[in-house]
């Protein structure tokens, strides 16, 4: 019997028992790129239903501190060095007071992705400003050093995007999973080493 590669990372998953297939797009960045260090306090936006949460907890360990939000309920029950909250990431104010505590982060991470209307040019437009959110939480919430990593839908918006994401870290990738589906239009925009903070921690 032959699997296609949709198959194999779900099935890959269930029995490794991640919650979703997309922790080997993190796991495969994780390895090119070891963004995630023991100790790390780490801030996954769009976080449910918590597979990044998993990779992300196994590598910073208890000395560390992983925050998911969504705007599911995340339901996994997660070791306590793991906070979820249920919120909007636009909503400013619940992100301030729900973020408060944890501030500042080494790693802020971005699955984000809007509900997909099949046109592809308004869902690049949704992708790209969750992107822009997520760039904004990221640079209010990171420590000097620090580093980014969100999801994009390529279209219009991506160079432009990648020019202000450049302008404020010191290295930059472009990166697409293996374990990304082949009809997909998203990529990651990986950043490493926030030149300064401009935060309001
Ligand atoms: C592809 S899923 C994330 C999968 C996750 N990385 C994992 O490994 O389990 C994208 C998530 O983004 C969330 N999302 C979309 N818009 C959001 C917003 N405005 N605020 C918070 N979360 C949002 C969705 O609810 C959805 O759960």
């Amino acid at each position: 019997m032959t699997f296609t590669v949709q198959d194999h990372y779900f099935r890959k998953a269930k029995k490794e028992h991640y919650l979703a297939r997309a922790v080997y797009k993190l796991e495969e960045i994780q390895k090119r790129f070891r963004i995630l260090k023991a100790g790390d306090r780490v801030l996954d936006l769009g976080a449910a239903p918590g597979s990044w949460i998993q990779l992300a907890a196994g590598v910073v360990g208890g000395a560390g501190r992983v925050v998911g939000i969504d705007l599911k309920p995340i339901e996994h029950a997660f070791p306590k060095f793991v906070v979820t909250l249920q919120g909007d990431i636009f909503d400013d104010d619940f992100v301030q007071t729900a973020l408060h505590d944890y501030v500042p982060f080494n790693v802020v991470v971005s699955d984000m992705a809007p509900a997909t209307s099949g046109i592809k040019a308004a869902d690049s437009a949704r992708s790209a400003l969750l992107f822009e959110r997520a760039f904004e939480v990221a640079l209010w919430a990171l420590a000097p050093g620090g580093s980014f990593l969100a999801k994009l839908f390529q279209g219009s918006d991506f160079h432009r995007l990648l020019a202000e994401v450049k302008k404020q870290f010191r290295l930059t990738r472009v990166v697409r999973p293996e374990a990304t589906r082949k009809q997909s239009k998203e990529i990651y925009i990986l950043a490493m080493n926030l030149k300064k903070s401009t935060g309001g921690q």
